[in-house]
């Protein structure tokens, strides 16, 4: 259903002409570019009324439970010192407040931990540069990686299984109490898949409360609907295209998905399009974590990022005044959930004790 909603959404950007928005300033003669089709823009963010689940690794609770005892559990790290939560923290939105990830060995990780929240609306491939296929692929990623928690996966599914209340557990969620590696992926991500934001006032205002976000913030959305050409890659209910694209920033030497895809130009520095849902609870920003704040991340899409023949169709300089990049920032800061976490941890409760 909700899809149907995003796809109304689009044909309607179609129709209204907005495929290229910077034709917009241009000729801001159009009769139906003369009011915002607000009405219209709010729509396509409406909330899905389930969160999709593959047929292949279908919703249990027993499975879900498992996977969250998985994710908060340092069992996974080699010297018992983290786990998946140590870098996905519920109340920094899923990320963790640092530039790049922190190493074993107190160091920085190549990377920007990105949030976990609302992955089950995402289709394609997953991490920064598309490395995972899905994201029942992730979780061994980081498991066995030396510079993350540094476990081998047999020496994994062997502690595990030494574990008599595991067992069980995996009895209740699978046929047998045996413990594969594809069970343990199959839980962490069924678990990860309930980590989903909750309300927001942003959320309240597309139901229809007027008074539940301030004006600026309403400007701003139709800033980010309309000249500031944002929802172009940050669109739908999770504000995410689960797409690949050069906005412009980074290193040099880190081409993103190009890595993947040598000879594509349009893949070169590009990077997935991250959510926005509870995007103020967790700066820095990008997949290098090279931006401190989102006045920052407005400044650098005002600026158009670095131009260069990779770069999106969709960036240029946007020209905005300092009280239209305000708006902007204010928009953002309404889609920042009442309850850090989000419903997964309401649903199961707080982390079991450490051991
Ligand atoms: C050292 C911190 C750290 C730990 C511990 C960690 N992660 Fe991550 N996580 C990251 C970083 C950094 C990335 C980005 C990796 C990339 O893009 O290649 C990431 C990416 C992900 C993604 C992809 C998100 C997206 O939007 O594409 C998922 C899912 C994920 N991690 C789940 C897990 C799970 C499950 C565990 C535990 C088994 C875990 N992480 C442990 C830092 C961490
Ligand atoms: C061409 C597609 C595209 C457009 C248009 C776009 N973005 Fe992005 N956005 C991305 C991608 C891709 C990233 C990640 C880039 C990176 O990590 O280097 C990103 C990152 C962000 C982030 C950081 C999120 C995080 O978790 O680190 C914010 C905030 C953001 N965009 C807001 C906006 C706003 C506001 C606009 C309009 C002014 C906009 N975006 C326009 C694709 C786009």
């Amino acid at each position: 259903m909700s899809w149907k909603v995003g796809a109304a959404c689009a044909l309607a950007v179609l129709v209204f002409g907005l495929a290229d928005p910077f034709a917009k300033v241009s000729a801001p003669a159009n009769a139906v570019s003369a009011a915002p089709p607000r009405a219209v823009w709010r729509a396509g963010f409406a909330k899905p009324a389930a969160i999709p689940f593959p047929e292949d690794n279908p919703y249990t609770p027993q499975k879900a439970e498992l996977g969250r005892r998985l994710f908060f559990d340092p069992i996974l790290s080699g010297d018992g010192s983290r786990a998946c939560v140590s870098c996905h923290l519920p109340d920094r939105g899923w990320s963790d407040g640092r530039p790049r990830a922190r190493s074993r060995q107190d160091s920085d990780l190549d990377l920007h931990t990105p949030t976990v929240l609302n992955l089950a609306w995402q289709e394609g491939r997953l991490g920064w540069d598309g490395k995972f296929r899905d994201l029942e692929s992730v979780a061994f990623m980081p498991i066995t990686a030396p510079g993350n928690m540094n476990l081998p996966v047999p020496e994994a599914l062997r502690r595990i299984g030494a574990d008599a209340s595991y067992v069980q557990a995996f009895g209740r969620a699978f046929e047998d109490g045996t413990v594969t590696q594809g069970r343990v992926e199959a839980a962490l991500a069924t678990f990860q898949r309930l980590i989903v934001s909750g309300p927001s006032p942003f959320d309240r205002w597309i139901a229809g409360d007027e008074a539940a976000i301030p004006e600026p913030a309403k400007r701003g959305f139709d800033l980010f609907n309309g000249r500031a050409n944002c929802a172009a890659c940050h669109g739908g209910w999770s504000f995410s295209d689960g797409s690949f694209h050069d906005i412009g920033t980074g290193r040099d030497e880190d081409v993103g998905r190009g890595r993947f895809v040598p000879n594509s130009t349009a893949l070169r520095y590009a990077f997935k399009t991250p959510g926005l849902r509870d995007v103020a609870r967790r700066a820095p920003f990008m997949h290098d974590g090279s931006l401190a704040s989102l006045e920052a991340v407005v400044d650098l899409y005002d600026r158009g990022g670095i131009a260069r023949p990779s770069r999106s169709r969709d960036i240029r300089p946007l020209g905005l005044t300092a009280a239209e990049r305000a708006d902007l920032v204010a928009f953002l800061g309404t889609l920042t959930s009442d309850e850090p976490g989000g419903t997964a941890l309401a649903e199961f409760g707080p982390a079991p004790p450490k051991p």
